[in-house]
């Protein structure tokens, strides 16, 4: 008898196995998609996953949906490892309804998500879907709430990541949006909150769905994706990769690994790499790469605002989050954007107590009428609040150039920034000495009535701005800077420092939440 009630058992499993049936799996696969089932096998360690509600269906009885029951409803959830730490996930089965959202669905996320919450794990949502179950109703809109209200509460308590691996529309994509970190296949993924279909009817453009909301689109023009994956088994490997770097919990500290990489090497390529000429660019990215543990560098939001790199390393196992302007594009100018997706990403290594290792290459903020307009007087005051707001350890290098309200902001000391060093490269002024020299000196150059010794004079004021100003040692000499250190020896310099900071306690006054410049 026991044998019957185990087999049922065994044939329920497999029938929420099969999801929607195997038609809509051969579909799912012929898209180049894997199923919601296959997507969490890649994602946890062999093995590890339990899964809850298998038995779950949908409760709705509208539009001929009585009867048409799939196990599991739509979405599979649970936990599992991933390199033997705890994680918990929901994937979303677009073989059921097309992944769309009903109560139950709904249920079984925030289900999750409170355990999550509980045990102090991260969540990692697959992202498939139709969006809100369409028979259901205001349900299945309650149910999406639900689940908002839950990612707003876990946000700054547990890492929150979303892959998205399929359609995600509609208010569907405000999940997503209030998660840490987005991660879009490039070929099969799309996110907009309304359709090309429906851009047509209310502004008369023409656009496709890749175009509208693809990878490229949210990886370049809007900073909604934090990465692009050329296919799942990359983004679920980026996925994994992340969570090495990060601690399971606000309470919590990022492992450290095992570093056999010399903490004390010296990279005299260094000593070479900033050009004579200050306007000439340089690759920030050679000086992070050749400084961190094995050189390796995970970058975050890479072809989004590149006037600022974002990332992840680890310096002798430690992890750190960086941030560094990129005089390789647009000279590392502060502009919106880059000011908004280096504060968002200062403010998850600061909930996130991973230290802050900033390289300062910056002329100032972008001027203009677009900027003005923009608002960049708001979305630079982010960058500048984040940094101020952020308790955790803040190293800050001064490579070269650190000019006007760009050098207060880039993790200053001004804004409690734990250790700051400069190379004997860096030039700390208001402002860069060309432009320091017009406005000082215009009046009297313009009474220099012979061109030449009209520019003869201005080239001589600039070389005597530049050679008192345009130095660390003004700085270095009020204390701004801890000291003046020699480029090759930056890794060991910035190890050192974390070292000092590894007990680091810092507070803010106790207030309900800071009212940041949104
Ligand atoms: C119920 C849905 C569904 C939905 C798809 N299906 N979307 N069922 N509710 N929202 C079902 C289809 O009927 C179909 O069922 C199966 O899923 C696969 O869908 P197809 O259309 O055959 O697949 P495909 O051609 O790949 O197109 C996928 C799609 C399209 C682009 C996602 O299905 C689509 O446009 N769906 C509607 C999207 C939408 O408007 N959603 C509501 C958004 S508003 P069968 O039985 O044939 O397999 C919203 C508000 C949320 O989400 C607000 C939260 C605050």
């Amino acid at each position: 008898m026991i044998q019957d009630k185990i087999q049922e058992l065994m044939d329920l499993r497999n029938e929420a196995r099969l999801g929607g049936g195997e038609k809509r799996i051969d579909a799912q696969h012929k898209k180049g998609k894997y199923t919601a089932r296959e997507r969490i096998d890649m994602l946890l360690d062999p093995g590890s996953f339990e899964e809850f509600d298998m038995f779950v269906s949908h409760r709705c009885i509208d539009f001929g949906l009585q009867g048409q029951d799939y196990l599991s409803d739509g979405v599979v959830t649970g936990y599992g490892t991933i390199d033997g730490r705890m994680v918990y996930v929901f994937s979303q089965d677009f073989t059921v309804f097309g992944g769309s959202l009903s109560e139950m669905y709904a249920m079984k996320i925030c289900k999750i998500m409170d355990k999550a919450m509980k045990v102090g794990c991260p969540v990692i949502g697959i992202n498939d879907s139709g969006g809100a179950r369409i028979q259901e109703g205001v349900k299945s809109l309650g149910g999406y709430a639900e689940i908002f209200s839950r990612n707003i509460l876990a946000s700054g308590v547990v890492p929150q990541i979303s892959a998205i691996f399929g359609p995600c529309a509609g208010g569907a994509v405000y999940s997503p949006a209030l998660t840490d970190f987005t991660i879009m296949s490039a070929e099969s993924s799309y996110m907009f909150v309304t359709g090309p279909k429906v851009v047509k009817t209310v502004t008369g453009e023409t656009v496709d769905e890749e175009d509208l909301g693809g990878a490229f689109v949210h990886s370049t023009k809007s900073g909604v994706a934090h990465f692009v994956a050329e296919g799942e088994e990359e983004g679920i490997l980026l996925i994994r990769k992340l969570l090495s770097y990060l601690p399971q919990n606000n309470l919590e500290e990022a492992a450290v690994f095992n570093c056999t990489d010399p903490i004390d090497r010296l990279d005299d390529i260094l000593n070479e790499i900033i050009p004579e000429n200050p306007n000439k660019p340089y690759d920030m990215k050679d000086v992070i790469n050749t400084v961190a543990d094995y050189n390796e560098f995970l970058e975050v939001q890479e072809n989004y605002a590149p006037n600022i790199i974002t990332g992840f390393a680890r310096f002798n196992g430690m992890s750190v989050g960086i941030v560094a302007n990129q005089p390789n594009y647009l000279a590392g100018v502060l502009d919106i954007n880059s000011s908004r997706k280096a504060a968002r990403f200062v403010r998850f290594c600061d909930a996130f107590n991973i230290p802050i290792v900033t390289f300062v290459d910056v002329p100032g903020f972008l001027p203009g009428t677009a900027q003005e307009y923009g608002g960049i007087i708001l979305h630079g005051a982010k960058l500048l609040f984040a940094y101020g707001e952020a308790t955790v350890p803040k190293i800050t290098v001064i490579t070269r150039k650190a000019y006007g309200g760009a050098y207060d902001v880039m993790g200053s000391k001004h804004l409690r920034g734990d250790i700051n060093y400069a190379w004997p490269t860096a030039e700390i002024a208001v402002m860069g000495p060309r432009g320091a020299i017009e406005i000082l000196h215009q009046k009297e150059a313009q009474q220099i009535t012979d061109e030449k010794e009209r520019v003869k004079f201005m080239n001589q004021k600039e070389e005597e701005y530049r050679n008192k100003f345009a130095t660390p040692y003004v700085a270095a000499k009020y204390g701004f800077l801890d000291d003046v250190i020699e480029p090759r020896n930056t890794r060991f310099r910035v190890i050192r420092a974390l070292q000092s900071l590894a007990t680091k306690k810092d507070t803010n006054p106790p207030k309900k939440h800071s009212n940041i410049p949104l």
